[in-house]
């Protein structure tokens, strides 16, 4: 279990794209345990007004540049100034659809801007980099849960650039035994802040489930396309793994100070479970008691019927478990809806 005593050494830890989803999330972590956190975020995607909630939750300070990782001077005035000791790396593009539009966008910001950072690092001896993967790197289950030995094999531009940038790092660690390199792999992050201060605010309609469900619970979208009821699954909806932002916040500041980890480490972070559309849903209408309603549609394309994480590597190496589950989710989300039904808007 992640208690603040577990965490003894406080770090200045950089992170990248901490005013977006899972950042400011990780930043009130960051923050709370006693670390020093300084955010750069060119906010294509964040909001300025999540890093002053960050603020207000903590009540510690945060540093903020508005800067594009790709951008070096500014990486190197972050750098010289602040002596990060260890650098977390949200910073990047995460829409497949847009990323099968417009794949050299994502390769020249994913894979161009974690260049930029790990040169910027190099030049700086900044040795410690962890980074946000994706269980999509897996591709077409071969066998499930997938665990880390699992073959990877993405299926779009954007899980490729994930795959890209893990072996980028794998390389970057090689060069320098001091250097040290982590890999988390999210499986499907949802839920917010238990305060309602921050969580998910996706701009126009969203491609995710969990934002989708609540937007219809909130009065903002009509009713749920369920794409698929015809899977090999309990329900015949698809089935995935869902993990609290919480819990996944906490898994980054697991990695700061263990040192069970390798040099290069991969590890999955998921709750271990799946859970169906029609599941995700009930439990949504039972803690809104809201009715959600929805229409079937037919499967959405490249969407896999069911997966799910084998989380015990990262349980091992850290001191780690996913401790909120599918009721908590709910819960968070739903107050975060009602707290903040314009997102951000308004600040
Ligand atoms: P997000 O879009 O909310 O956060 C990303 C942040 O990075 C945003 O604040 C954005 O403004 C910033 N950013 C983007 N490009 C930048 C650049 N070139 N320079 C500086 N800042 C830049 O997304 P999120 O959901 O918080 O995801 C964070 C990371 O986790 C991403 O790398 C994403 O690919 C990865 N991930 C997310 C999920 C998910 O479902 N949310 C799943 C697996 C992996
Ligand atoms: C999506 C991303 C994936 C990313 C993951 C993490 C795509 C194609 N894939 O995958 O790269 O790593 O999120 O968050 O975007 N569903 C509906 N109706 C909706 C939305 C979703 O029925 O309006 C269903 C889907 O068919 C799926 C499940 O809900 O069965 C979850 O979908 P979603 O939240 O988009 O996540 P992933 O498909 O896992």
């Amino acid at each position: 279990m992640n208690t603040q005593k577990d965490w003894k050494i406080k770090m200045r830890v950089l992170v990248t794209g901490g005013a977006g989803y899972i950042g400011s999330h990780t930043c009130v972590e960051l923050l709370n345990v006693g670390h020093e956190v300084f955010v750069v975020d060119n906010l294509c995607n964040g909001h300025e007004a999540a890093l002053e909630r960050v603020r207000g939750i903590t009540n510690r300070e945060l540093q903020f540049t508005n800067a594009d990782i790709r951008d070096a001077n500014a990486l190197d005035n972050i750098f010289n100034t602040f002596k990060p000791e260890a650098v977390i790396h949200f910073a990047g593009l995460k829409a497949v659809g847009e990323s099968v539009a417009n794949p050299l966008k994502y390769y020249e910001v994913n894979v161009g801007g974690s260049i930029s950072l790990l040169s910027a690092m190099s030049k700086a001896e900044c040795n410690n980099i962890v980074f946000s993967s994706s269980a999509t790197v897996y591709g077409k289950p071969k066998y499930l849960p997938y665990d880390e030995e699992h073959p990877t094999n993405p299926v779009n531009p954007y899980g490729r650039t994930k795959l890209m940038i893990e072996n980028i790092i794998h390389d970057w660690t090689k060069v320098d035994l001091k250097r040290k390199g982590t890999v988390l792999r999210y499986f499907n992050p949802v839920g917010a802040h238990e305060s309602g201060q921050i969580g998910e605010e996706p701009i126009g309609i969203p491609n995710n489930l969990m934002p989708y469900i609540a937007q219809v619970a909130d009065g903002r979208r009509e009713h749920l396309n369920i794409f698929g009821n015809d899977y090999e699954t309990a329900d015949g909806t698809g089935a995935r793994d869902y993990i609290h932002v919480i819990d996944l916040a906490l898994a980054h500041i697991g990695t700061l100070n263990q040192n069970k980890l390798d040099r290069f480490e991969v590890l999955n972070i998921g709750a271990g479970k799946s859970t169906t559309v029609l599941e995700l849903v009930s439990k949504f209408e039972e803690i809104s008691g809201v009715p959600i309603k929805s229409k079937y549609l037919p499967r959405r394309d490249g969407d896999l019927a069911a997966f799910w994480a084998n989380p015990s590597k990262a349980s091992e190496k850290m001191s780690w478990k996913p401790e909120r589950n599918i009721k908590k989710i709910c819960e968070d989300t739903w107050r975060w809806h009602k707290l903040n039904s314009t997102g951000y808007e308004g600040e």
